[in-house]
């Protein structure tokens, strides 16, 4: 992946546990570099080995830190040369899951090797999403819940998200159902019938 993900990990456990807890993380994730070249490609294997070794030491599961770190890449890429990307693929969530491929193919100008993911959303009745998300890795998917929590949080809505089907268990692709939880209905009932 690109040095810019491995750069958003370093980022997220300078910010929490400081240099020290950095240092022996890659130290144990037999990791040489402390800092990544934001544009350059690194072994899939870096990044892996990183979430394991942060896990070992904090003691979340690996699934837990990648949802973590999904729901900080929402800010920490918002912050990058490519934030105005994410902004201008629409306001509200449903705007901006629907244009995730074309942010990604935008990206890929600059990052030609990127092996970006997919994804297909079928919206349904009360706000009731399906989320197909498509890759050529594994072991993702809870990187995606957190990034789901995290760009509903910068668009001010709140959402529940539930994984329905998972490639892991042998299912063709990860779909996650989410519900858009609707904050209209709670207020506007003053009784005045017009
Ligand atoms: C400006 C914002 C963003 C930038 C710059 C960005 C960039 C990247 C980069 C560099 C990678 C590594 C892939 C590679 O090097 O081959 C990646 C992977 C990924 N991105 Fe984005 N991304 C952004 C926003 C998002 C958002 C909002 C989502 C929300 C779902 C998302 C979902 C993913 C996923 C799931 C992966 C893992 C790769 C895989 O599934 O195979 N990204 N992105």
């Amino acid at each position: 992946m690109y040095g810019m993900v491995n750069q958003g990990v370093r980022e997220y456990i300078l910010k929490s546990y400081g240099e020290e807890v950095w240092a022996k993380i890659c130290s144990d994730a037999d990791v040489q570099n402390l800092e990544f070249d934001r544009m350059a490609s690194y072994d899939d294997s870096v990044t892996y080995k990183l979430v394991g070794a942060i896990s070992e030491h904090t003691g979340l599961s690996s699934d837990d830190v990648l949802r973590v770190f999904g729901e900080y890449w929402v800010e920490f890429a918002g912050r990058s040369n490519f934030g105005n990307l994410m902004r201008l693929s629409g306001s509200s969530l449903v705007e901006q899951l629907k244009g995730l491929d074309n942010m990604h193919d935008r990206i890929l100008i600059s990052m030609p090797h990127l092996k970006p993911p997919s994804f297909e959303l079928e919206e349904g009745e009360d706000g009731l999403c399906q989320l197909h998300y498509y890759s050529e890795r594994e072991g993702l998917a809870p990187m995606v819940i957190g990034l789901l929590y995290g760009l509903a949080n910068e668009a001010g809505e709140h959402v529940e998200v539930k994984q329905t089907a998972f490639k892991s268990n042998g299912e063709d692709h990860d779909i996650f159902e989410v519900k858009l939880v609707d904050h209209q209905s709670d207020h506007m009932t003053s009784g005045h019938a017009n």
